[in-house]
């Protein structure tokens, strides 16, 4: 049975539906009829935009024609206990959620901003490319602008068309002619009953509710409000009033015909249903989520990819962070189940290294849960431009661009993952790549059909069971385990063969939720420098598979004999116990075949990392600094 959501959202799509996406930054405009509580509505639905940005948080409010502004850093949480965000009276308002790229976050480049005077407020998603000069030009025509934050920017473009024509409605439509850049906004004046917004590059979801319309950055962020939604293009524009959303063309101004229709999307979806973080409920859906994915892969669509992989001469895999991890234990399937090389790189280094070998007959992975980073949209776009092989994405988000640009792609069927961290999505990309080397090695002939079926069976009937079973055999463990690592700041997670990519993503998760430094490595290497680290007590975490440990014994030997502290990931074995201090030093994952062991290895690592952060107090859904998905260079 296929994933609710997965399918809900793809079937939901409208057939004209262009780029949609998750980038930066979390608009929210709602206008009303007759509610006088506007901050509760708008805090309710910026909640569901957390995992855009929680750099700063504000709501501009209006109340008898007055707006008032409230902002500053912090979560929507955070903000909302300082400063009464929800309390803020108002038929109408803005709210928005910062991701900082232009100006650090501080208050002052929190949005909304207002424009010139207090009358024109408004914020937005995305970035404006021409701000240098954009924003000299403007406070060289007497614009006062406040802040180093490009979002202030659209207001005062907003404003100063106003200035000229005394229409908001063109207004809002000339102020994109000034305004370079993938952004989407949403614009008001404090004296007029309705908010207007833009799509210009960056998401944009429209709901019509009752007595009340609303315009947000993605469907779940609508639905506290309304399931009666409306997708936008690009170049689109909208009018909210209590009862109507009307969608314009930005370049004309021509009125279009969008109707809104019902999802059938569940708000409760983007719940944490229980958990207390969404990274531990998003580990626990990773037995479901393999069974969804292999349902996925296993229907009508999965012979066309298979023809995509079977006609390339060549092929490449682009990612980046979580993805790329998992592209690296893809390469090691494909080479030992399909016999094929597959050319892995990290997606801003691919043009670099790869850009001039690519030849018209190579095929392009291009792995991302976003669909929407813009190291791989580079990726595909050079492919497109240059016309240099064909594209087969990889994404969990349906209706990115990567979606809607690569020649094919395959879906993750994760549903949202909220908490920055990647855990499901990894996991359902290593059992995509796994399958995909199946498949192709018993095309060309490299495993006969019996052996393929074996490894497709073991895929969709017992790794669920497995990866629930490793669940629930290590989480304890990795707990306990972790509660004796807190006043560490710097480790090593390595790996040998299969392994390689899972300690890597080990690494990546401490590194990114814990703020230790954690190198993930490939542990033949590590004699080769790294080794000098070690002293007393230092830790290592060796990630291995039954086949490998034979020669993982020797790296394991060379950090303990010089009195550090080894940690072992992998399968109950005799020869490896003498090398773990104490029962918490040995995650040990259920017996399985060679090819699911990486899969069930990585979960203890996600464990551990997820009680790690949490035991040193940090919120491991939101690590500083972050977002989940990078649209930036
Ligand atoms: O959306 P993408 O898969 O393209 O994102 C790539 C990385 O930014 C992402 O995997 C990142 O490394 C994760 N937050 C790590 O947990």
């Amino acid at each position: 049975m296929l994933h609710n959501l997965f399918w809900s959202v793809f079937t939901a799509l409208p057939s004209e539906f262009d780029f949609e996406g998750i980038d930066l930054c979390g608009i929210t405009g709602i206008v009303s009829l007759g509610r006088n509580n506007i901050g509760e509505i708008l805090v309710k639905c910026s909640r569901k935009l957390t995992y855009r940005g929680y750099d700063s948080v504000g709501v501009a409010a209006v109340f008898e024609g007055k707006v008032e502004l409230r902002k500053d850093v912090g979560t929507v949480d955070a903000v909302d206990r300082l400063l009464g965000l929800s309390m803020m009276k108002g038929d109408r308002g803005i709210a928005q959620l910062r991701w900082a790229t232009y100006g650090p976050p501080t208050k002052v480049n929190a949005q909304p901003h207002f424009g010139c005077d207090e009358a024109i407020y408004g914020a937005h998603n995305g970035n404006i490319h021409n701000y240098v000069e954009y924003r000299r030009e403007l406070v060289e025509t007497g614009h006062k602008v406040r802040s180093e934050n490009d979002g202030e920017l659209c207001v005062h473009a907003v404003d100063k068309y106003y200035e000229q024509t005394g229409d908001m409605f063109e207004a809002v439509r000339l102020s994109t002619r000034d305004l370079k850049g993938a952004f989407s906004f949403a614009v008001g004046r404090a004296d007029a009953k309705e908010i207007y917004a833009v799509k210009m590059g960056s998401s944009l979801v429209a709901g019509v509710g009752n007595n009340e319309t609303i315009a947000s950055s993605d469907l779940p962020s609508v639905l506290p409000v309304t399931s009666n939604v409306i997708y936008l293009a690009d170049g689109e524009m909208l009018r909210l009033t209590p009862d109507t959303v009307k969608v314009y063309r930005v370049s004309d101004g021509r009125e279009l015909d969008r109707r809104p229709e019902i999802t059938t999307v569940d708000i409760h979806t983007a719940e944490k249903g229980g958990y207390p973080h969404f990274m531990l409920k998003e580990i626990n859906e990773q037995p479901k989520v393999v069974q969804d994915v292999m349902g996925v892969l296993q229907g009508s669509k999965s012979d066309r990819w298979l023809k995509l992989l079977e006609d390339a001469s060549k092929l490449y895999l682009a990612a980046c962070g979580s993805s790329y991890n998992a592209g690296v234990l893809g390469a090691y399937y494909f080479n030992r189940l399909a016999g094929v090389p597959l050319v892995t790189a990290i997606g801003g280094q691919f043009e670099q290294m790869y850009g001039h070998t690519l030849r018209e007959d190579d095929l392009c992975l291009l792995v991302s849960q976003s669909g929407e980073t813009k190291d791989i949209l580079n990726v595909l776009n050079l492919v497109k431009q240059q016309q240099t092989g064909r594209t087969l994405g990889i994404v969990n988000v349906i209706g990115s661009t990567l979606m809607f640009n690569a020649d094919s792609y395959i879906p993750m069927a994760c549903g949202y993952e909220v908490s920055v961290p990647a855990t499901k999505t990894y996991f359902s990309q290593t059992v995509i790549l796994a399958y995909l080397a199946t498949m192709l090695g018993e095309r060309n002939g490299r495993l006969d059909r019996q052996e393929a079926r074996r490894v497709i069976g073991m895929l969709s009937e017992q790794l669920p069971a497995l990866a629930q079973e490793t669940i629930d055999r290590t989480a304890i463990i990795a707990k306990n385990l972790a509660s004796t690592l807190l006043g560490v700041k710097d480790l090593y997670c390595l790996g040998y063969g299969l392994t390689d990519g899972v300690a890597r993503e080990g690494a990546l998760k401490i590194k990114e939720i814990c703020y230790n430094h954690c190198e993930g490595m490939y542990s033949s290497e590590f004699k080769h420098g790294p080794l000098s680290i070690v002293t007393k007590n230092y830790p290592v975490i060796f990630v291995t598979t039954a086949e490998d440990s034979w020669m993982v014994i020797n790296h394991i030997n060379e950090v303990k004999c010089r009195f550090g502290r080894t940690i072992i990931v992998g399968e109950k074995e005799n020869t490896l116990e003498p090398y773990v201090d104490n029962a918490t030093d040995y995650l040990v994952v259920p017996k399985a075949d060679i090819l699911l062991n990486p899969m069930l290895d990585v979960i203890p690592l996600q464990l551990l990392s997820y009680f790690l952060s949490v035991n040193l107090g940090i919120d491991p859904d939101l690590p500083r600094n972050l977002s989940k998905t990078l649209t930036v260079d």
